[in-house]
């Protein structure tokens, strides 16, 4: 069978780099290294991108490049069974992943249009929560749909799935090569008059100002090593899956940095844009930028807003193209995530794109409905902690365990990379793989599972009004281990027979036999 390819080494750069910018780079890493020590957040964050996340790129890249399948198809064609399962449940990590995110972007869509008249009003967080979110249960109930965000949503799948239908080149590199210059066209013009406005410096002084305390904190390396893999797209099936698509000729190590310090480079600014505007809006008011630096989803949402209503000038317009830039960022990563399963379920079971889209895409989409009921903002809020924690820092944990010492690989994949890559890999990869990350991130997970994980859980994203046990455990513990559940059962069944034999020493590994 002929496996569909990118059409140039810049249509994969441009489709790799689109999965990592998203809502991870402008709406979770400002309020995340916020909450989790400001500017000391960047020696986790540094050491965990270098030891961590670039590492694991480069090694999803070969792992896809090197077996051509999807996540579960790859590890199947490197060990069988012993592996498969470890591919269901980074992809599956990744189908909960999009039944929220595809949400959010529903709500920037929103919002882009909100932003013509200003219609939050004054009191940006009541219109939020209130008139936006119409959050008026508790926090397990879902009360009725709300057809604000329903109907963006709809939008949001239709978009999406429309694309992944068109397939790898005519469909996801070709929305990736308009899509991503726009953003960071548009983003470049929000950043440069946000460091422009009064009382910027005050804020970048705020996010850069270093609380050391944080670095002694396991909760805050987990969180850094959580985000750098959501950000990169890493330990969630995405990169695997894109690089199957790449041409047997291909860079794989260049293309890994290219990669992973351009999204690097756009959190960042995204970081500077953020606070340079709340530094802005303290000074307006007042205040310290500690008072309207909000944490969670309130900081894209409803400080924002209120910021745009202060702007000198031009505020329809920079609420328009920030809410723009949100939407976008965040639709090229939902066809990246949303791609991994459609990958997925047509290798297994021998379906078609077509119906593969159909059946993944429109299942979550239907459960994706779940998010957009008045109760919806809870359980995304809950399921976010949770898949991110113990989903996508444990999936690249026991990835880079595995595929080191359990399977051992790396020397195998070291040779497959070096052998087509502009830059040779060192013995820092596998040093890095192998022993750094295993032991930071193993002994800090350890450390987070051993405080009380409800009593963690209260103190750590209690931004509303506190859950209850049963919410916890059914919103957020069972989701990330059902991730894991699925992903066993779904390794127990045979492949479809086009893609059950496979000749590792094959030339042409693209060429099953039959
Ligand atoms: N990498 C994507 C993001 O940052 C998922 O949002």
């Amino acid at each position: 069978m002929e496996r569909s390819t990118w059409g140039t080494r810049a249509g994969f750069i441009m489709a790799a780099v689109g999965s990592a910018i998203g809502l991870g780079n402008i709406w979770r890493f400002p309020y995340v290294a916020y909450e989790n020590g400001g500017g000391a957040f960047f020696i986790p964050y540094l050491f965990a991108l270098l030891t961590a996340g670039i590492p694991i790129l480069i090694l999803e890249f070969t792992i896809g490049h090197r077996y051509r399948g999807s996540a579960p198809l790859s590890f199947f064609r490197m060990s069988g069974k012993k592996a498969e399962w470890l591919g269901w449940w980074a992809m599956f990590v990744s189908f909960v992943i999009s039944v929220y995110y595809a949400v959010i972007i529903a709500w920037a869509i929103r919002y882009t249009l909100f932003s013509f008249n200003q219609a939050w009003g004054e009191d940006t967080e009541g219109f939020l929560f209130n008139d936006f979110l119409q959050l008026t249960v508790s926090p397990g109930e879902t009360g009725g749909i709300v057809w604000g965000i329903f109907i963006p949503l709809a939008i949001v799948w239709i978009i999406t799935l429309g694309i992944l239908l068109a397939g790898v080149k005519k469909g996801i590199e070709m929305a990736n090569r308009i899509f991503i210059p726009t953003l960071v066209v548009i983003f470049t013009i929000i950043v440069i008059r946000a460091v422009t406005l009064d009382g910027a410096a005050l804020g970048l002084e705020a996010f850069f100002e270093p609380n050391f305390d944080a670095i002694m904190d396991p909760t805050v390396w987990v969180a850094a090593y959580g985000h750098i893999f959501f950000s990169l797209s890493v330990a969630f099936a995405i990169m695997i899956t894109y690089s199957s698509y790449l041409p047997k000729k291909s860079d794989i190590t260049n293309n890994a940095f290219i990669t992973g310090f351009a999204n690097s480079s756009f959190e960042l600014l995204a970081g500077i844009g953020v606070f340079a505007v709340l530094g802005f809006m303290a000074t307006q008011s007042g205040v310290e930028v500690a008072d309207v630096a909000s944490a969670g989803v309130g900081l894209a949402f409803v400080v924002f807003p209120a910021i745009i209503n202060e702007f000198p000038g031009f505020n329809g317009l920079f609420g328009f193209l920030f809410f723009l830039s949100l939407t976008l960022a965040g639709l090229t990563s939902l066809m990246s995530i949303t791609e991994t399963y459609v990958a997925g379920f047509s290798e297994k079971f021998g379906i078609s794109r077509r119906k593969a889209v159909a059946f993944g895409g429109g299942l979550a989409a239907l459960i994706s409905i779940l998010f957009a009921t008045q109760g919806g903002l809870f359980f995304l809020d809950i399921a976010d902690y949770y898949i991110n924690q113990f989903g996508v820092a444990a999936v690249g944990l026991v990835e880079v365990i595995m595929v080191v010492w359990i399977l051992r690989k790396a020397g195998d994949l070291q040779n497959h990379a070096n052998e087509i890559s502009d830059i040779h890999l060192g013995g820092w990869w596998k040093f890095s793989l192998g022993v750094i990350t295993p032991l930071v991130l193993g002994y800090m997970m350890f450390g987070l599972l051993r405080l009380n994980i409800f009593q963690q859980f209260e103190t750590e994203t209690g931004n509303y009004e506190g859950y209850s046990n049963m919410f916890t455990l059914f919103g957020g513990v069972a989701v990330a281990a059902g991730a894991l559940l699925f992903g066993i059962l779904f390794s127990l069944g045979k492949w479809h027979k086009n893609y059950r034999y496979y000749d590792e020493h094959s030339e042409h590994p693209a060429k099953e036999k039959e």
